[in-house]
């Protein structure tokens, strides 16, 4: 089996890693490298559990080889807070009850990180529309939806007063 030495970073920190040309990304991720934030559901691009992003685009990290992320820049559920903080996603999901079992909500939230910085100021449906490739089991989708709009109302300073810190 032909293995390829490769780079790349996640969150900040650079890894070097030998992989086989058959090696998903998301195995990489999870088993050479233990971030165990992206989950496995379908392995097949159909639930989104497996969602990061890489050079700032949501990908489903088990449609990717690990190959083809050389070079790459890729964020995981582990990254998106800064200083030991929440990520405003993390927050609301977690205010407006967005998860239960959570299975899906690394996927949802990398998902949502792409969506939210070219889309400020989505409508429901376009929020909707943006979560139609990641599958929830548990919610019904309506609370995630609730706290996707109220991130992206946080991340805009929306409701806060002129002063308020
Ligand atoms: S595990 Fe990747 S889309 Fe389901
Ligand atoms: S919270 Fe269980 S699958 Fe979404």
């Amino acid at each position: 089996m032909k293995e390829h030495d490769i780079t790349f970073t996640v969150n900040g920190r650079e890894h070097e890693l030998t992989v086989e040309s058959r090696t998903l990304l998301i195995h990489a991720l999870r088993e050479n490298l233990g971030y165990t934030g992206p989950n496995i559901g379908c392995e097949s691009d159909r639930c989104g559990a497996c969602t990061i992003t890489v050079n700032n685009r949501a990908v489903k990290s088990c449609t990717m080889f690990a190959v083809q992320a050389d070079g790459a820049s890729i964020t995981t559920i582990e990254g998106v807070g800064e200083d030991g903080e929440y990520h405003p996603l993390q927050e609301t999901l977690h205010e407006e009850h967005g998860l239960q079992c959570g299975y899906c909500t690394p996927g949802m939230i990398m998902t949502a990180v792409d969506f939210l910085e070219h889309n400020p100021d989505p409508n429901r449906e376009e929020i909707r529309e943006a979560l139609k490739g990641n599958l929830c089991r548990c919610t019904g989708y309506q609370n995630i939806v609730t706290a996707i709009d109220s991130a992206a109302d946080k991340m805009h300073g929306v409701g806060q007063m002129e002063g308020d810190d």
